[in-house]
């Protein structure tokens, strides 16, 4: 074994001084308290429930599922009443922390935007109010469009106040995506900004709208953020939202909801057809938030000073975008319910300077920071030098979302950043590698910050309450170590999605059927001997750009809208920093000729359509593709035509002909390294 194999498996140690402060002070104490609660699921989920407050308690933790096909779910917290707005904000007002610090927004331009408990909840029922002027009622769909902007946490929390369902949608989607999304849930109300501040830069959001907007039947308005006050395109609809805020009351009760009522809908990209509305609810995806932020990361936050004092309480960074599941959970709701410091960012890593993050880590004096590998990877490149400019011994803990963590970035994190040790026994700050879906409401597998042994690469162990499985083709538990198989869960938990928005048989067809009895996440995974699980990519479709969800079929929709295009397929291709992009095979119209400038062509109007991170940054013409009997395309054979590897069996292919033409014209491409 080579000397850097041996560093890649060795065990990395937290530093010790963090489990004795730690609710979950060892391993054997997670062992315990792990088992308890897959004995008995509604002990534990009831203990963890208690960090609510309802307005009027539920009579039973957990009743079974009833028909419908779905066999899993059930309902949680039954008859449970709460508003997560009142969890967020105004109990920790009632309670005498309202001159604490709650959201910290930061601008750009550095512009910071300090919220206290009482100051975000006045904003919050402003906006709240003027919602309700818009004609906003209970259980309303509204759709948010925003960039970066503390408006966006803002109108989220007002939703939840007044009981309405929101549907962000990411501020880098295309105008046509929040079109498809509008219609699929039937939004009432649009909210979006004029332009959006992008490195230095006003860029349009408001005029990528027109004449999309105008074919939305069920939108009654639009409520405009005014960002930078630019003159943009305005839709008889409009309204000046940043001015009707300004007019209203700080008075707005909240609503009184159910604890299965939607809280919102946000969605993601599936194998087939066009996104998902993913459906979480109001009381399982709130306790499940709190209870997995909580013990995962160990901060000081209201529900738990750890003996310290409200105003020292440690500071959480999360970077993601809010129209992402890793921003509703770990920006606003999960942190804010809990009562901690939770730090929002407007822009990009990597402007006005690279090294952004660790600047404003120096700033703020955050303690936890948490981002994706594909932005440890772009910061990588820039080396040390841009980290040692600035001041970040105020970190306890680190952590990563979306996609596996590799071993150069893993290591980079957590010597550079982390300033962990190397030598025979490693310590150092924590690295949390926390895998989850958007359809799972917060962490499934994840070390705890204080106490868990790490290897890179691995996601651990089971959160509370969660069992995993690993399958074979069959449903059978496949027992051996280091063996690929189908990942599942065999019991529910209170933050899993309930359904579909509009289609219940798509959520149980996509996730329960496969495996009876599970939830199946659509990703491979295995196990060591020691029992740690290694999560090995997607066994379908979807594609990870930057840690961003993609599918195949919506990325070959919008190729395919090109009047020259006749059909398309894409596949991931390795890239140095998003871990893949998009490798394309796009067959032309009849009488179509072939050339660079039609790439390009191709390339732009798949950015137009679908939205800046849906570029396939490789085509490749293809007089013909690789298709089965039943004329399913076998993406697996374009992805080894693609990186130039062993293209296995072809025998279930209707023309294995095309096979070798294709590996041919690869060939002429030459070598493509990102
Ligand atoms: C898919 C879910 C959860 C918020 C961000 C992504 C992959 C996610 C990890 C990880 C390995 C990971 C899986 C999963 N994934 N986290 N720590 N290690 N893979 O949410 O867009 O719903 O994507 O991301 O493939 O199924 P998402």
């Amino acid at each position: 074994m080579s000397e850097s194999d041996k560093e890649k498996q060795k065990k990395y140690y937290p530093e010790p001084e963090l489990a004795k402060n730690a609710r979950v002070k060892s391993m054997d104490d997670y062992n315990n308290i792990w088992k308890q609660s897959i004995d008995n699921p509604d002990k534990f989920w009831d203990k963890e429930a208690k960090m609510v407050d309802w307005f009027k308690p539920y009579s039973k933790v957990w009743q079974s599922p009833k028909g419908d096909g779905d066999d899993f779910v059930g309902k949680w917290f039954v008859d449970g009443k709460l508003n997560v707005c009142y969890n967020c904000l105004d109990r920790w007002v009632e309670k005498g922390y309202g001159d604490q610090k709650s959201l910290i927004w930061m601008g750009e331009d550095d512009t910071l935007k300090e919220y206290t408990f009482a100051s975000l909840k006045d904003k919050v029922c402003k906006a709240a109010n003027a919602l309700k002027e818009l004609g906003v009622k209970k259980g309303d769909r509204v759709c948010i469009w925003l960039p970066m902007v503390d408006d966006l946490a803002i109108s989220m929390l007002a939703c939840a106040r007044i009981g309405a369902i929101h549907s962000i949608v990411f501020g880098g989607f295309s105008a046509e995506s929040v079109k498809d999304r509008i219609d699929d849930s039937d939004c009432k109300i649009l909210i979006t900004a004029d332009e959006v501040m992008r490195a230095g830069r006003a860029r349009p959001m408001k005029d990528n709208l027109k004449g999309i907007i105008e074919t939305c039947p069920s939108i009654e308005k639009v409520a405009v953020v005014k960002v930078t006050n630019g003159d943009v395109y305005e839709y008889e609809k409009d309204v000046n939202y940043t001015a009707l805020i300004e007019k209203q009351s700080t008075e707005c009760p909240c609503e009184e909801m159910d604890a299965e009522d939607p809280l919102f809908i946000l969605y993601t990209s599936g194998t087939t057809g066009k996104p998902k509305g993913v459906v979480h609810t109001q009381g399982g995806y709130l306790v499940y938030c709190m209870s997995t932020n909580l013990y995962v990361w160990d901060y000081s936050c209201l529900v738990d000073l750890k003996g310290g004092k409200p105003s020292e309480r440690d500071v959480w960074y999360c970077t993601a975008d809010i129209g992402w599941i890793t921003g509703h959970s770990q920006i606003v709701y999960g942190p804010l319910a809990l009562g901690a410091i939770s730090v929002m960012y407007e822009g990009v890593p990597t402007w006005p300077h690279k090294g952004r993050f660790w600047e404003i880590v120096q700033k703020l004096k955050v303690t936890h920071f948490y981002t994706a590998p594909t932005a440890i990877r772009a910061l990588m490149k820039y080396g040390e030098k841009e980290v040692n400019k600035w001041d970040i011994s105020s970190l306890k803990m680190l952590g990563t979302v979306g996609e596996v963590c590799n071993w150069p970035e893993w290591i980079w994190y957590w010597k550079v950043i982390g300033k962990g040790s190397t030598g025979e026994k490693p310590v150092g700050k924590p690295i949390v590698d926390s895998y989850w879906q958007t359809e799972t409401g917060s962490y499934m597998m994840v070390n705890f910050g204080a106490i868990t042994p790490m290897k890179p690469g691995s996601c651990t162990f089971p959160f509370f309450g969660i069992n995993p499985k690993l399958l074979d083709e069959d449903g059978n538990e496949v027992k051996n170590t280091n063996t690929q198989a189908y990942f599942a869960y065999d019991m529910p938990w209170p933050g899993l999605m309930r359904t579909v928005w509009g289609n219940h048989e798509r959520f149980v067809s996509t996730y329960l059927s496969k495996f009876p009895g599970h939830y199946y996440t659509g990703d491979y995974a295995q196990i060591d001997d020691e029992g740690y699980y290694f999560i090995l990519g997607r066994a379908d479709d979807v594609i990870k750009v930057s840690g961003h969800r993609l599918g195949s079929a919506e990325v070959e929709s919008a190729i395919n809208s090109h009047p020259k295009v006749a059909e398309s397929a894409v596949c991931p291709y390795p890239h140095s920093i998003k871990g893949s992009t998009i490798f394309a095979f796009v067959t032309l119209m009849e009488g179509v000729d072939p050339s660079e400038d039609l790439k390009k062509e191709i390339q732009n109007h798949t950015r137009s359509v679908a939205g800046p991170t849906v570029k396939p940054e490789v085509i490749m013409f293809a007089d013909a593709l690789p298709k089965t009997r039943s004329g399913k395309i076998m993406r697996r054979i374009l992805k080894a035509i693609a990186t130039q590897s062993e293209i296995g069996n072809t025998m279930t292919l209707a023309n294995p002909d095309v096979v070798q033409h294709l590996v041919e014209e690869r060939a002429k491409l030459g070598k493509i390294e990102f």
